[in-house]
């Protein structure tokens, strides 16, 4: 998914920088606290039990939907009921089912249906151009009948997660937007006339109790534990909400108050600290502080609010201080699109520290493994 900051293009890097600095052994517990879409958690699910958290409710869906659950759902209840053979029929029938033939069967109002009155030029009341009316109106009715579903138990919690989170994943592809829910354009994108189509999303199985959390990281930190802390926070003063919030006002489907000319949700208790360039040192040394886990990693920019220096005190005056490091700035233009021109001078950055933790989960070093072998041994 398009998200500001998404490290997708970074995987291998952090890995690499992971390899090179932790020694991998069992059943490690990995954190990746500010998880977004999640891409981190997913690429690291297949190596660790993961702990998964972020403050978007939609990013919460993604978690729970890929990191939660292990296995790809079997819509046992919802075949039978629907009278289908397969999953993709099932995706057939959210796909391309008329409009008004669910709207009708569901006994759904025109006036429930949030995304179409509100986002859509559906009238003359709602100007909004972020989807053209018939795909806000298919939104719309998925989302109902998935909370429908629920409700009469057709599904169970994970199926209705994983439909959700495809939902979400689908969404940006028909939206008439520059990249965030900020602003719509004037004018109809061309990728607005496509059919719609559900995305897909893999699902691997680690075996694992891994769990996700929709926290503040601030509260949250004070109540896990485990080996690796991945953190990846905001670097500007762009808080997240306010350019995600139609995807929010998705997930959630909760009638929101909205306001102004791009319809935003209220999102005060979403602000983040690492936004505000007053508290970011704070927000940061917060975490860093409170962390119960022996190795941290942090992703940053070079355009970052927080300078180098100051992410090297916080990390140096609560870890191990002759264990920090940083990685060789990686060059932006590595992980940007081709096209794009590179902004000269930007840089990712990628941090470490040890911690001294109270009762570490493995005090003997001769247990510890490379990664390569565990993963050999487990073919
Ligand atoms: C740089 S993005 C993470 C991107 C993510 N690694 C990915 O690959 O998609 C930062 C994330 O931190 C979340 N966030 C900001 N402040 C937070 C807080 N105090 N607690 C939890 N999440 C927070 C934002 O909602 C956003 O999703």
């Amino acid at each position: 998914m398009r998200f500001i900051g998404n490290k997708t293009a970074l995987l291998d890097n952090i890995n690499d920088f992971i390899c090179g600095n932790i020694p991998y052994y069992e059943d490690m517990i990995f954190c990746d606290i500010f998880s977004g879409t999640s891409s981190v958690a997913r690429y690291f699910k297949k190596d660790f039990q993961i702990i998964s958290n972020d403050l978007l409710y939609f990013s919460y869906v993604l978690q729970k939907a890929t990191i939660d659950n292990n296995r790809f759902p079997n819509f046992k209840n919802l075949k039978k009921e629907l009278n289908l053979n397969n999953y993709d029929d099932l995706l057939n029938y959210l796909e391309n089912s008329p409009l008004d033939k669910l709207q009708k069967d569901y006994n759904i109002n025109d006036e429930e249906l949030f995304i179409y009155n509100n986002y859509t030029p559906s009238s003359d009341v709602c100007e909004r151009m972020y989807f053209k009316p018939e795909t806000g109106k298919r939104i719309d009715l998925i989302r109902i009948l998935l909370n429908k579903w629920l409700e009469n138990k057709t599904i169970s919690e994970n199926e209705y997660f994983y439909l959700l989170a495809i939902l979400i994943e689908t969404v940006p592809y028909y939206s008439n937007i520059c990249g965030v829910y900020g602003a719509y354009l004037k004018t109809w994108d061309k990728r607005t006339y496509n059919p719609f189509k559900l995305q897909n999303l893999e699902i691997i199985n680690n075996n694992k109790d891994n769990i996700s959390y929709n926290c503040d990281a601030h509260e949250l930190i004070k109540k896990i534990k485990g080996d690796i802390l991945y953190l990846d926070p905001p670097y500007n003063t762009r808080q997240y909400p306010p350019n995600y919030h139609v995807l929010e006002t998705i997930a959630k489907y909760d009638y929101p108050e909205i306001k102004g000319v791009s319809g935003m949700r209220e999102y005060k208790e979403q602000i983040s600290m690492f936004c505000r360039k007053k508290e970011v040192y704070n927000a940061l040394n917060d975490i860093i502080k409170n962390a119960n886990f022996q190795y941290i990693i942090m992703s940053y920019s070079t355009d970052g609010i927080l300078t180098i220096d100051e992410i090297e005190e916080i990390f140096r005056n609560h870890g191990i201080s002759d264990t920090y490091k940083m990685a060789k700035p990686i060059e932006y233009r590595q992980f940007k699109s081709q096209k794009r021109p590179s902004k000269k001078d930007l840089h990712e950055l990628l941090f470490f520290v040890e911690k001294e933790v109270e009762n570490p989960r493995i005090n003997d070093k001769k247990l510890f493994r490379k990664k390569k072998e565990i993963q050999t041994t487990l073919k």
